[in-house]
């Protein structure tokens, strides 16, 4: 896995002078788009000789956020005909797009197995692997559902994986002496003559935990994928009706005062040796969710966070701009759904 990307643009912006700023947030959604595009389809979108790559870029984020936005329609649903946001017609319209150049990405892949040309295998090939071909009914995949599919990896992957590195940023400007410790530690573990590795996640036991304060106070997905009652349910004492929508509060589980000491307080120290982990077996801490329904891309967030984190904290140093913010308390940490 490279970290050439982030690295590139945080050296480029300084050689064009922007030394003193950075917006960040910017550069770590492009990452992430990377990043999914690589592991997909072994394709870098935002390499200059890529045409679609930009298209894709901007159709993505428009669907990503028209997909965010409050619906006041899902709140009176008397008013979904009329669309009065106009959400729905937007959505399509973006989304239509990021199908066709999906589409376009998968029939190209077709091609090039029938051309026989050789390469290491990614998801995209394997998904092919079990294209539903007419001949068999068990378990293929139609042609339709192998592009839903792609689209979803990049829905599920963009936002999450770069707002999560972004609040852990945010979280650490505000806390200098956090900051310090995650850098002493890397300087340990890793030190001033190599860059950091992969393999080197294991062995940054303070960055875990920063990882996993982060992922306690601001979970990408504050509330789980919806589920239904297929049945009548009795849930601590609840009655729940066959048929209810149900919603997992993520965000308010990290907030809880009866499961934590001082819960709206940044303490990475709070996860050093602690088993409490986040690939859903500790219901204290689900901001992947738990169960069948888990995040797919769990394996490859948990490798590329604290890598991308790692590398951003050791190869430079951050802090707040004056001009910016009189102090770390100054920092706009409010959270909206877009
Ligand atoms: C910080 C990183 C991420 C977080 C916090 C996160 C969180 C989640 C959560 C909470 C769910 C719903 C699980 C449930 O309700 O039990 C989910 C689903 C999903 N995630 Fe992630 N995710 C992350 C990264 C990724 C990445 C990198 C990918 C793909 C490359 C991905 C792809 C998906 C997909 C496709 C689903 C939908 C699964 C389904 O429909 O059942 N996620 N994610």
């Amino acid at each position: 896995m490279s970290n050439r990307n982030i690295e590139d643009h945080v050296e480029a912006a300084k050689a064009r002078g922007e030394s003193g700023k950075l917006n960040l947030p910017h550069y770590l959604f492009r990452m992430s788009f990377n990043l999914v595009g690589n592991r997909m389809l072994s394709r870098d979108l935002f390499d200059s000789q890529s045409r679609e790559g930009p298209e894709f870029f901007q159709a993505m984020d428009k669907f990503i956020r028209w997909g965010g936005k409050p619906n006041i329609a899902d709140f009176l649903p008397f008013l979904k005909w009329l669309d009065p946001q106009g959400l729905k017609r937007n959505m399509l319209r973006d989304m239509g797009r990021t199908i066709e150049i999906v589409a376009r990405f998968v029939n190209e892949r077709i091609e090039e197995h029938k051309l026989g040309k050789e390469k290491a295998m990614d998801f995209l090939d394997v998904l092919l692997e079990f294209e539903d071909d007419g001949k068999e009914w068990h378990g293929k995949i139609p042609h339709e559902k192998i592009i839903i599919i792609i689209m979803e990896m990049f829905f599920g992957g963009l936002e999450t994986t770069s707002t999560t590195i972004e609040w852990a940023m945010a979280e650490l400007l505000r806390k200098p002496e956090t900051m310090k410790k995650v850098k002493e530690e890397l300087n340990i573990v890793i030190g001033q003559n190599r860059k950091v590795e992969e393999s080197d996640i294991d062995n940054l036991p303070y960055l875990q935990a920063v990882l996993k304060e982060t992922f306690r106070l601001h979970p990408a997905v504050p509330l789980l994928l919806s589920r239904n009652t297929i049945q009548d349910t009795n849930f601590m004492g609840y009655h729940i009706p066959k048929n209810t929508q149900v919603f997992v509060n993520a965000w308010a589980i990290g907030r809880d005062p009866d499961i934590r000491e001082d819960p709206m307080a940044f303490k990475a120290e709070r996860f050093l040796n602690s088993n409490i982990d986040y690939k859903g077996q500790n219901f204290e801490l689900i901001p992947f969710g738990s169960g069948r329904r888990m995040c797919v891309g769990m394996p490859l967030a948990h490798r590329v966070i604290p890598f991308c984190l790692a590398s951003l904290i050791h190869y430079f140093d951050w802090e707040l701009l004056d001009e910016d913010f009189t102090s770390t308390e100054s920092l706009d940490m409010s959270e909206r759904l877009e």
